[in-house]
């Protein structure tokens, strides 16, 4: 099988990830924050490396790190937790369901959101985020990196724009993270950072969590044992404790632990310059196909996904017949990306989305690239 749909999980791990993962389920470890005994002490050591990796990774300190269960509740609990219906809040047609229905729930409470829209390249350059600002905006919710076509949002400047303005920026990093080198944190705002832990970070499936940058207070979005407080009505709002109700995913995060380590030992630079290779090498042989339409801006150095679709055959019907006939996996439809289909004029016809690991090669791509202009002929 030639597997790109990395965007929606990685399928290959390394062996480093699997073994850690064994490791978590050998009867070594207890609960980490239920009990004084050995195992239960092994955990909690276990646990701080992870939070010590997390935060290696994304420049930060191990106290800003909170593990959840994937980005999708990271984003919920940053948007419930931090937000009320007095906010008003940025976005763009980048943005996630996961992302978009918690904003849209505050929306239904009173809160303003406002959609910025794209350029005609389907980009969102920083001048569309200060036109589209309002003096009582508070907070910008954003996904930095297309999961429909891998274009990337000017986070640098965005990052800038809030800490000029003093708004908060809550961050999707699901697609960047493991792409792409983080962006200096030297002028991060108060941030919120949700990521997750299946996709190109390498880990498990059931991994992710959530970066509090500047101390954001976080109401409880789920309460229970916390292991401390115990006798107080209310979970408490401390962090990270106000996001990790119940026990973690030891095995899990411990995956996402090797992940990460793996990620830094490639080599980040490394790894984003053989996806862009790979993203280089597809378009080129996607435009040489007639019938091919691309969507997005197509630049080089945008993440490496990449969306298309032959004349006007529906997605799903191409993505079905490669995996049929060609043995490779892509993923068809709206990518839970309803505002980007509406942008790009797909909503009934979906795209057919291609995105790349460190783990394929050029063969792969050419693979896939004569099966689509074979397909392009039928
Ligand atoms: C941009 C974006 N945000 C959020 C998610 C949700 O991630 P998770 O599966 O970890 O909840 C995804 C993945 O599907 C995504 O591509």
């Amino acid at each position: 099988m030639i597997y790109l749909d990395q965007s929606a999980t990685s399928l290959h791990k390394p062996p480093e990830v699997v073994e850690a993962v064994r490791r978590g389920l050998s009867g070594e470890y207890g609960n980490p924050t239920r009990g004084a005994h050995t195992p239960a002490l092994r955990a909690l050591q276990e646990v701080a490396l992870v939070r010590r990796a997390v935060s290696k990774y994304f420049d930060v300190s191990p106290l800003e790190v909170a593990f959840t269960f994937n980005a999708t509740i990271a984003l919920n609990m940053a948007i419930k937790g931090a937000l009320t219906p007095q906010d008003r809040v940025l976005t763009t047609p980048y943005a996630h369901n996961s992302m978009l229905r918690p904003l849209y729930e505050l929306q239904d409470m009173g809160m303003r959101l406002d959609i910025m829209p794209l350029d005609k390249h389907g980009c969102c350059p920083i001048e569309l985020f200060v036109q589209y600002l309002h003096a009582d905006t508070t907070a910008i919710a954003l996904n930095p990196m297309s999961n429909v076509t891998g274009d990337i949002a000017p986070l640098d400047d965005i990052i800038r724009l809030c800490h000029q303005r003093d708004l908060l920026l809550i961050l999707d990093l699901s697609q960047w993270a493991g792409t792409r080198a983080m962006p200096s944190v030297a002028q991060w705002p108060r941030t919120l950072i949700a990521f997750t832990g299946h996709k190109s970070l390498y880990g498990p499936q059931g991994t992710g969590g959530l970066i509090n940058r500047g101390n954001v207070p976080l109401r409880p979005m789920i309460s229970g044992g916390s292991g401390i407080h115990s006798f107080e009505r209310q979970h408490p709002s401390t962090f990270p404790e106000v996001c990790e109700a119940g026990t973690v995913n030891l095995p899990g995060i411990m995956g996402l632990r090797a992940g990460m380590e793996w990620l830094m030992t490639t080599g980040q630079d490394k790894v984003q310059q053989h996806l862009s290779t790979l993203r280089e090498r597809f378009i080129s042989g996607m435009r040489t196909i007639p019938g091919v339409r691309l969507y997005g801006s197509q630049m080089a150095d945008a993440g490496p996904v990449v969306s298309l679709n032959i004349g006007d055959l529906p997605a799903a019907v191409i993505s079905d017949a490669l995996n049929e006939r060609y043995n490779i996996a892509t993923r068809a439809g709206a990518h839970c990306a309803p505002l980007m289909h509406q942008a790009l004029g797909t909503v009934e016809q979906g795209t057919v989305r291609f995105s790349f690991s460190f783990h394929n090669d050029d063969n792969e791509i050419d693979t896939a690239i004569e099966a689509i202009r074979t397909l392009s002929f039928q």
